[in-house]
C-alpha cells in the first residue's frame, strides 16, 4: 500500500512578525515543516506533497527530502482548497494519504503509525483531542452510539456544539482513492466562506464509509505554532522530552531544564553534563565523559573518559579517549586529537591532527598542522598558516618541545625531538634533535641612563 503525505504549509503566520515563512521557524534547530517531513518519511517510504503559498520560494529552497512535490496555493481559501492543490499528485493512486500541518512540528512517529494502522480497515481516521478549552477549534460531532458524524468549525457551530470538548487536530489519514473523489466536491458554503477539509467527514458518513478517531499520547504532539510565544513553549517541551530520554538512558544532566539538544546525540553511559550545554547536529559522546558548564559541541565525536571543561566549543572535531579540553578551548573543524591529548585555555585549533599525549596548554593557535605524539607546545605559539592568499601546513614530529611564543611560519617542519627557543620565529625546517633559536640576542647596557623629567 503506497503512502502519500500532504503537508499544508501555505499559511502566512502574520503573528510571528517575521520575514521568515512561519513553517521555516526552527524547533531544536530544524525548520518546523522539515520535522513534519522527516517524521512522515520515517514511517515508511512516502511521496510528500507540500502545499506552499506565503514565502513559497524560500520554503521550497529550504526543505529537503526524498520524493518531495510542490504545489503553489496562491490564495489561502481554506484547508480543503489547500489539499485540492495536491490533487494532481494523488489522482489514480491507491493506498493512504496522511494530511499534516507544516506548523504542527512535534507529532510523534508512533502516533502517525497508529493512524496508519487504524485506517487500513476504515476509510478515514481523524486525530482528535479532548481539550478543557476547545474555543476556536473544529468540534467532533458524534452520534449517540459514539460514531463520528461530522466536524463542525467553531464559527459554524451551534451553542450546544460549542460544549463539545473533543476537537479536530487537523491531522488525518484517508484512503487516497476516496480523497481524490471527495476533494472536488467541497464547497465554501459556510461561515468563513472557506473550503473546509473537515467536510470530508460528513461526505464519508453520508456514503456509509467508516470514520473513526484516535488520540495522541501527549497534547503537545498536536500543538500548532502561530506566534513566537507558542514556538518558544513547544521548544521547551521538546527539550524537556529529549532531556528526560537522556536521563532514562543513563546520562546525568545536572539541570535538565538547562540543556539543549539541536540534533541527534548518541550517548554512552555515566556521562555527566553540567548546565547550559548545547549539543548540535550529529554528536557521539562515549562512556564516562564529563562536560562542564557552557560548552557547545557540534557534529563531533567525544570518546571515552574525555573531560571537556567549561566554556569550550567543539565543532566538526574528534576527541579521543581521556583527552582534556579547556576551559575556554575552541576546536574548529578538522581537529583530531589522539588519546590523552590536552588542549588548554584560550587555545584555538583548526584542521589540526594532534598526537597521543601531546599538550597545547595555553593561548595558542594551531591550524593546518600535524602534530606527533608526546609534543609540548608552549604558551602563545602560533602556526602562521596563511600568507594572505594561501594556506600552508606545519609539521611537528614526535617528542618536539616548542618554546613559548614561537611563530611557526608554514610551510615548515620541526623534526623528532626538536626544540625551539621561546620567542622564535621559525621560517626554516628544524632537523631531528636540533634546537632552533630565531630571535634577537639580548644586550645589557650598563652605561644606560634613564631619561629625566624636562622642565
Ligand atoms: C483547522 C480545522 C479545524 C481544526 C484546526 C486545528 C478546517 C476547516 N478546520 O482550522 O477543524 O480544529 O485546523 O488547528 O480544516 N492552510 C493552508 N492553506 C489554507 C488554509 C490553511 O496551507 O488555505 C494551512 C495553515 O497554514 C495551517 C493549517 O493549514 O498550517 C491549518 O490552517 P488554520 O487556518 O490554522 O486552521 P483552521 O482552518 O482555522
Ligand atoms: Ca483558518
Amino acid at each position: 500500500m503506497s503512502l502519500n503525505v500532504v503537508v499544508l504549509a501555505a499559511g502566512q503566520g502574520s503573528r510571528m512578525k517575521s520575514s521568515l515563512p512561519k513553517v521555516l521557524h526552527p524547533i531544536a534547530g530544524l525548520p518546523m515543516a522539515q520535522r513534519v517531513i522527516n517524521t512522515a518519511q520515517s514511517l515508511e517510504k512516502a511521496a510528500v506533497h507540500v502545499v506552499i503559498g506565503h514565502g513559497a520560494d524560500r520554503v521550497k529552497e529550504t526543505l529537503v527530502g526524498d520524493d518531495l512535490h510542490w504545489y503553489l496555493q496562491e490564495q489561502q481559501l481554506g484547508t480543503g482548497h489547500a489539499v485540492q492543490q495536491a490533487l494532481p499528485g494523488l489522482e489514480g493512486q491507491s493506498g493512504v494519504t496522511l494530511i499534516l500541518y507544516g506548523d504542527v512540528p512535534l507529532t510523534r512517529q508512533e502516533t502517525l503509525a497508529r493512524l496508519m494502522s487504524e485506517v487500513q480497515d476504515k476509510e478515514l481516521v481523524l486525530l482528535t483531542l479532548e481539550m478543557a478549552d476547545p474555543t476556536g477549534y473544529g468540534r467532533i460531532v458524534r452520534s449517540d452510539d459514539g460514531a463520528v458524524q461530522a466536524i463542525v468549525e467553531h464559527k459554524d457551530a451551534t451553542p450546544e456544539q460549542h460544549q463539545i470538548t473533543e476537537i479536530n487536530t487537523g491531522i488525518m489519514a484517508v484512503k487516497t482513492e476516496l480523497l481524490a473523489q471527495w476533494l472536488p466536491k467541497l464547497s465554501n458554503n459556510n461561515a468563513q466562506q472557506e473550503y473546509y477539509l473537515t467536510d470530508l467527514v460528513e461526505m464519508a458518513v453520508s456514503e456509509g464509509k467508516s470514520v473513526s478517531a484516535t488520540q495522541p499520547d501527549f497534547a503537545w504532539e498536536v500543538e500548532g505554532v502561530n506566534s513566537r510565544v507558542q514556538l518558544a513553549a513547544l521548544e521547551r517541551i521538546y527539550q524537556q522530552v529529549q532531556a528526560e530520554q537522556l536521563l532514562i538512558n543513563g546520562v546525568t544532566l545536572i539541570d535538565p531544564s538547562r540543556f539543549d539538544l539541536r540534533g541527534n546525540l548518541q550517548c554512552g553511559k555515566d556521562i555527566t553534563i553540567d548546565v547550559n550545554v548545547i549539543i548540535e547536529g550529529e554528536v557521539v559522546i562515549e562512556d564516562d565523559v564529563i562536560i562542564e558548564a557552557n560548552c557547545i559541541i557540534k557534529d563531533s565525536v567525544i570518546r571515552k573518559g574525555a573531560h571537556i571543561k567549561a566554556n569550550s566549543m567543539i565543532d566538526e572535531s574528534e576527541v579521543d579517549e581521556l583527552c582534556d579540553i579547556g576551559p575556554f578551548a575552541r576546536l574548529r573543524p578538522g581537529t583530531k586529537l589522539a588519546s590523552k591529548a590536552k588542549i588548554g585555555n584560550f587555545v584555538e585549533t583548526k584542521k589540526a591532527i594532534i598526537g597521543e599525549g601531546s599538550k597545547v596548554n595555553h593561548l595558542s593557535y594551531i591550524g593546518d598542522a600535524a602534530v606527533g605524539a608526546g609534543v609540548n607546545i608552549g604558551a602563545g605559539t602560533i602556526t602562521c598558516n596563511y600568507d594572505g592568499v594561501n594556506k600552508f601546513t606545519t609539521e611537528i614530529d614526535d617528542g618536539v618541545f616548542i618554546g613559548s611564543n614561537t611563530c611557526l611560519v608554514a610551510p615548515v617542519k620541526v623534526g623528532k625531538m626538536g626544540t625551539t627557543g621561546a620567542g622564535s620565529v621559525i621560517t626554516k625546517d628544524v632537523g631531528d634533535n636540533e634546537l632552533a633559536i630565531a630571535r634577537g640576542r639580548q644586550k645589557n647596557l650598563s652605561t644606560w641612563k634613564r631619561p629625566t623629567k624636562q622642565s
